[in-house]
């Protein structure tokens, strides 16, 4: 995302905000606000990105006062600018007292530079003359973006700007510098630019409607790419965590870290991964972690989940794990982003570009990449053995399953007509498909604005049973597996207090399942327990998506939500 803020006197562009990563700290901006204001400066708005071109303003004054006329490079300025700031930013400065020149900088945030018209990618180093550093083969045009999908239509050719690099374009030339706090002046360093394995056709709609959608429908093919060259006869190969495998089974804990879907997700894969492992898994949404300042020891294992790797709330506890010394694993989507290159080993989960706000192949993806990670965890686990092996070779088929379930389009978009105007909804799931109940609930609440609860059936007797009427839809998830029987009797109770029944069972299960002709049902195609998670939220997908276009909202921008949450 761009935000354009201006200034009368210099244009500053920021992107993804400025969230303060070092907690305790005083806002930064906040002082330098203040500062300013004693200075004479004005403002025109709340925003705390406004602070940062009159800052480069103020230094740029003062430059000229102790110094006189433009003595002062734009490098300088904003490099005296970078060395005030706290947090993360990605930031790119452009003034007319510098014309033909333009400096962007980052730190936290992801920062891509895209340099179009250079057709040899290996020659793109860029070469020291005398004074400037210029690019070999002289590419007319440049591309910042915060994310890699953004510049596919545009070039291939990319560089992922490190932290405290700033990148100086001047008359078509690049340079680039490393800024350290503790010398006045940049040093100039060389950078080799990296080819994008992206097609433009990822970030097109093709022949859908929303991007939702077409991402929704693409899960087969996701899901290929998400096993493509990592499963072998009987075994999982998972090349960025080999060496690493070692250290995890030796772990004292381990424990998965994100937000939202991801957290689904990791909740999803939480039952197979103990069973696996014979580790205790625990799971934490970053922002609690961060606020109870969570237990965590150099032996635990750190597993942070995340479609953007960018996440500020995933990025801070990542921060804290490796200050406690706990090895730290990301799964993440984005290649290059911040939680790939800090964490210190991991796996992208390759689901393709995911540009609809409400997160859907990546969650099914990275539930597959958590599966596969107890797979290779518990290799070496002979009472698990044959259900492993079972799994391993049931993983090919995972895509037409998905196919299977994606033609229920139709009746998920009929369910959705029958639910357009109620108020809420109730999902109840449980074992391994607790997380399909929070997963379906949130896709519900995010994208339809309709208000929808996840709950564990197990907890039902224990408060929600008094919601039960009527009128308030509760769909329950009861699928085949170990806890089936349980789900049986959860249906039973609803429908002994007049409950609204959708309940979503294995193919052939519908008659057993329905305790009435009224209770609607969702069959769908029976997989391994672990794999169950990957199907069933499916339907619940489609039913978010008709839902949301019955209702006449927008699908892939949900109001007050952004795609990657990089503020606290
Ligand atoms: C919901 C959704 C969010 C994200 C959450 C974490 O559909 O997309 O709940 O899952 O903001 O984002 P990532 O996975 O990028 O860390």
């Amino acid at each position: 995302m761009l935000i354009l803020v201006s200034s009368r006197w210099l244009h500053l562009t920021m992107m993804s905000g400025n969230g303060h990563y070092h907690k305790n700290k005083q806002p930064c901006l906040m002082v330098l606000k203040e500062t300013l204001i004693r200075h004479g400066f004005t403002f025109e708005s709340e925003t705390d990105t406004e602070v940062i071109p009159k800052f480069a303003k103020f230094v740029f004054d003062k430059a000229h006062d102790e110094e006189g006329e433009q003595t002062v490079t734009f490098a300088q300025v904003v490099t005296e600018v970078m060395r005030q700031l706290e947090g993360a930013y990605s930031l790119i400065f452009k003034s007319p007292r510098y014309p033909n020149e333009l400096i962007a900088c980052k730190r936290g945030s992801t920062l891509i530079l895209g340099v179009k018209e250079l057709t040899d990618a290996n020659s793109g180093t860029f070469s020291h003359d005398d004074k400037t550093f210029t690019t070999i083969g002289k590419p007319k045009e440049f591309f910042f973006s915060s994310d890699l999908c953004a510049i596919v239509e545009h070039t291939k050719n990319y560089l992922a700007i490190e932290d405290d690099e700033v990148v100086h374009i001047k008359d078509g030339c690049v340079s680039i510098l490393k800024f350290d706090y503790g010398k006045e002046k940049p040093a100039s360093v060389q950078r080799a630019l990296s080819v994008l394995e992206m097609e433009v056709e990822q970030i097109k709609k093709g022949n859908y409607d929303h991007f939702m959608q077409k991402e929704i429908h693409e899960q087969p093919h996701s899901l290929t790419t998400t096993m493509r060259g990592r499963l072998r006869a009987n075994d999982v190969v998972l090349g960025g965590l080999k060496d690493h495998l070692k250290t995890i089974r030796h772990s004292r804990r381990i424990i998965f870290i994100g937000c939202g879907t991801s957290y689904n997700a990791a909740l999803a894969a939480r039952p197979f991964m103990e069973e696996l492992s014979g580790i205790p898994v625990t799971l934490e949404l970053a922002s609690d972690l961060l606020d109870r300042q969570g237990v965590m020891y150099r032996e635990d294992t750190a597993v942070f989940v995340s479609q953007s790797g960018e996440t500020a709330d995933t990025l801070l506890a990542l921060e804290y794990a490796l200050e406690h010394g706990a090895l730290c694993v990301g799964i993440t989507n984005t290649v290059g982003s911040t939680l790939a290159r800090k964490t210190h080993c991991g796996v992208h989960i390759n689901a393709g570009c995911e540009i609809g706000v409400a997160s859907t192949k990546a969650y099914t993806s990275q539930i597959v990449v958590m599966v596969m990670m107890a797979l290779a965890i518990g290799a070496d686990k002979i009472s698990t053995q044959s259900k492993r092996e079972a799994i391993i070779n049931s993983l090919p088929d995972l895509p037409n399953k998905v196919s299977e379930v994606l033609k229920l389009d139709n009746e998920m978009k009929d369910l959705a007509e029958s639910l357009i105007e109620v108020q809420s909804l109730l999902v109840f799931g449980r074992g391994y498909n607790y997380a399909t109940a929070l997963e379906g609930a949130l896709k519900v609440k995010e994208v339809a604005l309709t208000h929808s609860e996840g709950m564990l059936a197990g907890e039902m007797k224990h408060g929600p049973l008094a919601l039960v009427d009527e009128t308030l839809p509760i769909i329950v998830i009861a699928t085949r597996d170990a806890c089936f029987s349980k789900q049986q009797s959860v249906i039973q109770q609803l429908h002994a207090r007049k409950g609204r029944l959708i309940v979503m069972c294995s193919n052939g299960d519908a008659s057993s399942v329905c305790p009435s002709e009224s209770c609607r049902v969702i069959e769908v195609p029976q997989v391994a327990d672990c794999l169950q998670p990957v199907i069933n939220i499916v339907p619940l997908q489609l039913l978010a998506y008709h839902l949301t276009v019955l209702r006449g909202y927008d699908v892939d921008q949900p109001r007050n939500l952004a795609k990657s949450v990089t503020t606290q």
